[in-house]
């Protein structure tokens, strides 16, 4: 069924009246590196973080995430001259057609091609890019490229989608075009997030739900390992797989099914079945303890998590085990954990806001220097701020 998109005949938004800085930055990155030309429509997306569920959402999982106040903004023009531009960070790319060359332009030009599925159909673009996520640290600053630029893109093209159908190009732009096997998560965070709260997801459902963060004096602490984390490796299509192969031996359609019976898989496949099997059934410990207002309980389960994620799928790092360790021993932390696909990336810590900056300071001592450290506040995603491009689910 091809999905359809409903333009817009009436006004259009007026183009610069509520851009963020960050959006101003990505026009004035666009016109530094091409010249003047018409005025630029805008989009701005955020990253996420997982609190429980990693790695459980391509097998049918249950997640909490929500989206963070670190964002990214794309803007984009029609081109002069029929070329297809992305400049991002100083970094430009140029060519004839939206075509994937392994390189920055590659997901904003997926996004372009995922919206001709819907019906939008947009003209040759000159697209600037600013960040505040950062790139290839687990906190889905791919997502957020994708997002906004889909965002940008309907604004420019005078359409609107869905929000149901904006995950759904997003996907498509990201797994069909860019061709990376990812799960559900990631756009689902980044487009249904609420201010203030954790997003429930259930991927064998589908369905959503929010709960409030309930402790005002409690946050949450990102800090960048500086390893890049690539979901495009082989590290994380083998776990897909494995994941996948575990389901089937036992017969079960999703990780949900599998309880106990993970001791059951032959062993070469035993440690990935009981990850996803016992992740699941943490994040729903974790929504247990959120009601309850239990953050003693929730730090145990992301240390669980991120033991589970080191020794039985084997995506962390000595350097993310260090920091999380380190974040451990700082006094008002609950836990720690690994946060996003792993391989690299960065490290999240359940912590007392009193205690932030020294949670920070340990775990950015245990990685590469410089590589940043956030306390990060739950965030809304796209369909809350963008309510002129994206509408209610159909
Ligand atoms: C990446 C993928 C997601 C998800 C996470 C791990 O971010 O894009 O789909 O699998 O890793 O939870």
């Amino acid at each position: 069924m091809r999905p359809s998109a409903h333009h817009r005949t009436a006004v259009a938004r007026c183009q610069n009246a509520e851009m963020t800085d960050l959006e101003m930055g990505a026009a004035g990155e666009l016109e530094a590196a091409f010249g003047p030309g018409t005025s630029a429509a805008s989009g701005v997306a955020p990253g996420r973080v997982t609190l429980l569920g990693e790695h459980v959402d391509y097998v049918s999982g249950r997640i909490a995430c929500m989206a963070i106040d670190l964002t990214l903004a794309v803007a984009v023009r029609p081109s002069a001259d029929g070329h297809w531009r992305v400049v991002s960070d100083g970094h430009r790319v140029e060519r004839p057609a939206p075509s994937m060359a392994r390189d920055i332009g590659d997901r904003v030009f997926a996004a372009a091609s995922a919206l001709g599925r819907f019906g939008v159909v947009l003209p040759p673009l000159d697209i600037g890019v600013a960040s505040r996520v950062p790139r290839s640290s687990g906190l889905s600053s791919s997502a957020a490229l994708t997002a906004a630029s889909l965002v940008a893109m309907l604004r420019l093209a005078g359409a609107r989608l869905s929000s149901d159908d904006l995950v759904a190009a997003a996907l498509i732009a990201e797994r069909e075009i860019v061709g990376v096997p990812c799960g559900d998560l990631d756009p689902l965070a980044v487009v249904y997030s609420r201010a203030g709260s954790v997003l429930l997801l259930d991927c064998a459902t589908g369905s959503r739900e929010t709960r409030g963060w309930p402790w005002p004096e409690i946050g949450l602490v990102v800090a960048s390992s500086g390893e890049r984390h690539d979901v495009q490796g082989t590290g994380y299509r083998t776990r897909r797989a494995m994941a996948e192969r575990a389901c089937v031996t036992l017969g079960a359609s999703g990780c949900q099914e599998i309880g106990d019976r993970w001791r059951d898989l032959p062993g070469e496949l035993r440690a990935a079945g009981r990850h996803i099997a016992t992740e699941t059934r943490r994040t729903d410990a974790a929504i247990a303890a959120l009601e309850a207002g239990d953050a003693h309980r929730l730090g145990v389960l992301v240390n669980e998590s991120h033991e589970s994620l080191s020794s039985d799928y084997r995506i962390s790092t000595e350097r993310l085990d260090a920091m999380t360790a380190a974040a451990r021993r700082v006094p008002g932390c609950y836990g720690a954990r690994l946060v996003g696909g792993g391989f690299g990336g960065s490290a999240l810590a359940l912590v007392d806001r009193s205690a932030a900056d020294a949670c920070a300071a340990a775990m950015a001592a245990a990685a590469i220097p410089d590589a940043g450290t956030w306390l990060i506040e739950p965030s809304a995603g796209v369909a809350v701020p963008a309510p002129d491009v994206v509408t209610s689910p159909t």
